[in-house]
């Protein structure tokens, strides 16, 4: 059968922009990240290049992230699965906020740097200071051998291949998967993260890419909740613990492509400030699967709804009290707590997307942003 496409087409793989395939390409490239580092029936990881040695691991005082962008939400996510899986004290910081802060590094510190193209001025500077403070870096890049791994002690690489949509998405679910592997060798290193625990949360990571894939093969019902969001001129994302990162990562698609003005917000700071926004006229995206934080995003849901605000939940199958409290769903398949960010992410980008697309916008150049930032 002959098929008509331009070379750029092809590159496109038939979609229409590159970041609606890169989104499809979620499940294979998460699966690329994971092979070969994971022992499921040892419930242990093996990444021995990126040069944490086991001595190493167990001489860590405190992890502390930098990133800019996407990739400060991935590290958000690795802070809470350093400190709840391998009980390390952790922080994570805007890679731009360090650099001029004169912030204290110790030897015994364990810098990750989290950045897609390797390449980021400022997650580049905050680098090059953690080491003037002799603390030992380790970068979690997805570009091999540019500017940050070449500077850091080691790396550890997603495999996201390249990614071309300036708005990240295939490259933040490969960090989420390479920072909780990395949370779960560490803690095997330091005995804290007990095997059978270990062993669960990798399980559950190697069922990520098909549970991605019915989330992915269901895009037609997001559209539809696409299309109520277009004219709306605000929208606030709210999540709880592994949702906040999550919350903060889908506004921020929707305003990098539809222009919109989003907002993300941990749930439980609505009373501190946004709950004064909300009327009829503001629709809330709540990640809101039942996890353990699911009791008290409920109550911060029944508030927005008691004040008339839309909600729009992403919610795991079968819960019906969503029912009772939300307009739309957008249903996630049950999974254990650790990895919900790998799934509660996809409908999130797809929202951004489908609404940028029925803008009319330039989805993947979108304007005034660039793909990878080397200037201050
Ligand atoms: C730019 C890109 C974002 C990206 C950020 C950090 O703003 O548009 O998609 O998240 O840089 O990039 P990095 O390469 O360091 O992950």
């Amino acid at each position: 059968k002959h098929i008509d496409w331009s070379p750029v087409q092809a590159e496109r793989g038939g979609y229409k922009h590159f970041m609606r395939k890169e989104i499809h390409e979620q499940p294979e490239v998460v699966e690329a990240t994971l092979r070969g580092r994971i022992d499921l029936a040892e419930g242990d990881v093996y990444a021995a290049e990126m040069g944490v040695t086991p001595e190493v691991a167990q001489s860590i005082r405190r992890v502390y992230f930098v990133a800019c962008g996407t990739s400060h939400h991935a590290a958000i996510a690795g802070r809470y699965w350093m400190e709840q899986l391998a009980k390390v004290p952790s922080v994570v910081e805007l890679a731009s906020e360090v650099r001029y802060r004169e912030p204290l590094f110790y030897p015994d510190d364990l810098v990750i740097a989290v950045s897609q193209s390797g390449e980021t001025a400022d997650t580049l500077a905050a680098v090059k200071a953690a080491k003037a403070g002799g603390a030992r870096v380790l970068a979690v890049a997805n570009v091999l051998d540019s500017a940050i791994p070449r500077v850091s002690d080691g790396a550890l690489y997603t495999h996201a291949g390249p990614e071309i949509g300036v708005a990240s998405t295939k490259c933040f679910t490969t960090q989420l998967a390479a920072l909780l592997l990395l949370a779960v060798y560490i803690g095997r290193r330091r005995s804290t993260l007990p095997q059978e625990r270990a062993q669960q949360v990798l399980q559950a990571l190697w069922e990520i890419p098909s549970h991605q894939r019915e989330i992915l093969g269901d895009a037609d019902y997001v559209h539809a909740i696409a299309k109520k969001l277009v004219h709306a001129k605000d929208v606030l994302f709210l999540g709880r613990g592994l949702g906040f990162p999550i919350a903060l990562e889908g506004a921020l698609k929707l305003k990098e492509i539809s222009y919109a003005h989003a907002e993300g917000y941990a749930a439980g700071e609505m009373k501190h400030g946004p709950i004064a926004l909300i009327d009829e006229h503001l629709p809330v995206v709540a990640v809101c699967p039942r996890d353990a934080q699911y009791d008290k995003i409920l109550s911060n849901l029944q508030a927005v709804r008691a004040r008339e605000g839309q909600v729009i939940a992403i919610a795991t199958k079968g819960d019906e009290a969503m029912l009772e409290l939300a307009q739309h769903i957008v249903w996630i398949p049950k999974a254990p707590d650790e990895v919900m960010p790998l799934l509660t992410v996809l409908p999130l980008q797809l929202i951004a997307y489908f609404v940028a697309n029925l803008k009319g916008n330039d989805v993947d150049q979108p304007r005034n942003l660039a793909k990878t930032v080397t200037v201050e």
